[in-house]
């Protein structure tokens, strides 16, 4: 492995190897039925000046805000997808199938579920707990 390599090594590291976030017990933000977000869609929601994307992957849900650090795009009108992990050359590790959100104006990748950047060792958006009740209603926990 190359040193240059390291910063995209651990990015990918962190996103495969975290969770999603717990609520912390503060603001709860009402987001809807569950069943009206399609598998793979979005529904934004404001929250104040905050807008959020929640997301349906796999059946659960995932919020991360939507605001792309680097020049402040609406990140979630980006693309969502899957990527290739770093490896040598010519050799080619699918990698979070379905949770890479790709923003649409320079396409910078983020982890959807730990809003790690997938291109540097540091970067980062906010990424939100989620929840579902007993009658279907999904909520974000701030
Ligand atoms: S604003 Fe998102 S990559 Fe540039």
């Amino acid at each position: 492995m190359s040193a240059s390599s390291k910063p995209l090594e651990t990015a990918f590291a962190v996103a495969e190897g975290s969770l999603a976030p717990e609520a912390s017990g503060g603001i709860s933000i009402r987001v809807g039925p569950g069943a009206e977000i399609e598998e793979g869609t979005c529904r934004l929601v404001q929250h104040g000046n905050i807008s959020i994307g929640v997301y349906r992957v796999n059946g659960s849900f995932h919020a991360i805000r939507n605001h792309c650090p680097h020049q402040g795009a609406p990140l979630c009108r980006g693309t969502l997808h899957a990527t290739y992990a770093p490896g040598a050359v010519g050799e080619y590790r699918p990698a979070l199938e379905g949770r890479v959100l790709r923003c649409p104006w320079h396409g910078w990748e983020f982890d959807l579920i730990t809003g790690k950047g997938l291109y540097d060792a540091r970067g980062r958006v906010k990424t939100y707990a989620t929840r579902v009740d007993e009658e279907g209603i999904v909520f974000i926990d701030l």
